[in-house]
């Protein structure tokens, strides 16, 4: 018996239990490295028993490596296994240079011509050179060098905006297990809609999920830096009581089926309309799980374990926003916790030059040719207050982005504010005030939800007006004012 199998793209049959590589980093984190030959005998055993798909990243150890000397030996046919590998870079300018060399560094150390899922990642939205970095990624996909093109770590929104920018996305990389189950929201809506698949990771929650933990008490310390995330989403969902009261309810179903917890975990997942397999990590020459994973092809849930699992995921506090919130916003529930220094270090895509012979005024430019032709700058901090003029979603100098799509283009041009108030030393919690323009007052709802996506919390005044005659192919413009809380 071998695993599941579904086509991901065109021509990209994968195996619906994907291999998932993280654990290789976790091996090597002393500096060691996997003698690849080793490696890939490992790798092997796996593709032979048809978890033929691994999942990789650049900063996954020597694990690209390890699965070019696997593919080396098995390079054609169909057993030919399959590499996802993913491209993090940190956020700057994404020249054609620098996306080439990015991807250039992949086929290198998979020894391939082509990669067969490329999946991006990106670090923050405020800064918009991820779009560039999908178009010249996009090229690649045509010139015949990436396979398919997919993201990791995307909330629907941003999905939302590369699809409405004509980027050609298989896949989005998230989250999603019993503990979280964010995915099942807006971006199972948006996959229904526009066919990108789910790949689905930390549905085992790094072990959590499994008979290992079943009415155990609460550790004091985790040194496992995987699983500390894990324990991270256990205490946002709830705490360890509400965590142990859905890990006895997938128990009581694994038992009713002679299947393991962690079978059920994953059954769950893969049941979902919108994911296209699950990632489950494998600790090379260490543990091994197949013959129990692949009990997950052997059983499907019925209502009564769906309503088992409904009453304790009723007594479970839902993961707050979106998918890859996790890396971007608080609360950061990743393995290293808090990441705002990281993000602190990121440069923003704005810079503030005080306005000369003003003691207390900044202000932002954002390189479009208008400012200086018309005269205006992108923002203005004169004392506490911040004032963003009416924006829209330009890219660049002056490309519209997301023709036709309100919602898409709001997004776009609220992440250019968040850029604009944090460049001048606000936040997002600081705006006070929103004025909305838009072209065609049928627009009103997509435009609505991505303001609420930012502000739901935040609250500010808010005015939505129909302009009729916005210029270009822009949709909607927004402006906002921001008053910083007193030192
Ligand atoms: N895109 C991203 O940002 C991102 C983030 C995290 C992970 N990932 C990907 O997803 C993969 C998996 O996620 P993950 O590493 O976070 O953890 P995971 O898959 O939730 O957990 C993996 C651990 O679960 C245990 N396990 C596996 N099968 C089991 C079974 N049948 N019964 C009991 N225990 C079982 C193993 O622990 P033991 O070895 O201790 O037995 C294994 O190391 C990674 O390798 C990586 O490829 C991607």
């Amino acid at each position: 018996m071998h695993p599941d199998r579904t086509n991901l793209a065109p021509g990209l049959s994968i195996s619906r239990l994907v291999c998932g590589l993280w654990q290789v980093a976790d091996i090597e984190k002393d500096g060691s490295t996997i003698d690849p030959e080793q490696g890939a005998n490992a790798l092997q055993a796996y593709a032979e028993a048809g978890f033929d798909t691994f999942d990789m990243a650049d900063h996954y150890g020597s694990a690209e490596i390890i699965t070019g000397h696997l593919l080396k030996r098995m390079p054609v046919g169909s057993r030919r296994p399959v590499a996802f590998t993913k491209w993090c870079p940190e956020p700057g300018p994404m020249t054609r240079d620098v996306v080439r060399r990015g991807v250039q560094e992949r086929l290198e150390r998979l020894g391939t011509q082509k990669v067969d899922l490329l999946q991006f990642h990106w670090w923050t939205f405020e800064h918009p050179a991820w779009l560039d970095a999908l178009h010249e990624m996009q090229a690649m996909k045509e010139e015949g060098l990436i396979g398919a093109l997919g993201l990791t770590n995307f909330d629907a929104a941003h999905l939302g905006l590369a699809l409405a920018d004509g980027i050609e996305i298989a896949s989005n990389q998230v989250s999603f297990s019993l503990i979280d189950r964010r995915a099942a929201g807006d971006l199972s809506v948006l996959s229904e809609k526009t066919g990108v698949k789910l790949l689905a990771y930390g549905t085992l929650c790094g072990g959590f999920l499994s008979e290992k933990w079943l009415g155990q008490p609460e550790p004091a310390s985790i040194p496992d830096w995987s699983r500390s995330k894990y324990k991270r989403f256990i205490d946002t969902a709830g705490g360890w009581a509400v965590y142990q009261g859905i890990l006895k309810a997938a128990s009581d179903i694994a038992r009713k089926h002679g299947v393991s917890i962690s079978n059920v975990a994953s059954r769950f997942i893969l049941e979902h309309p919108a994911v296209a397999a699950t990632i489950i990590g494998a600790r090379l020459g260490e543990n091994e799980h197949r013959d129990d994973n692949l009990r997950v092809f052997t059983f499907t849930l019925d209502d009564d374990d769906r309503a088992l699992l409904g009453t304790a995921f009723a007594a479970s506090t839902p993961i707050p926003g979106d998918c890859g919130d996790e890396y971007r916003k608080p609360p950061f529930l990743t393995a290293s916790g808090d990441l705002s220094h990281h993000l602190d270090a990121i440069p923003s895509v704005y810079k503030a030059v005080p306005v000369p012979g003003r003691k207390d005024r900044w202000r932002v430019s954002s390189g479009s040719i208008w400012e200086p032709l018309a005269g205006y700058s992108r923002a203005v901090r004169t004392g506490d207050r911040i004032l963003v003029s009416g924006t829209t979603a330009t890219h660049g100098s002056n490309r519209c982005v997301a023709p036709n799509d309100a919602g898409a283009q709001a997004t776009y041009i609220l992440d250019k504010i968040a850029a604009s108030i944090t460049a001048l030393g606000g936040r997002m919690e600081d705006v006070v005030r929103t004025r909305i323009y838009l072209r065609d007052a049928s627009q009103w709802e997509p435009v609505s939800r991505a303001h609420g996506r930012f502000f739901s919390e935040i609250l500010p005044a808010n005015t939505l007006i129909e302009a009729g005659n916005l210029i270009g192919d822009y949709e909607v413009e927004i402006e906002a004012e921001a008053v910083l809380e007193a030192q």
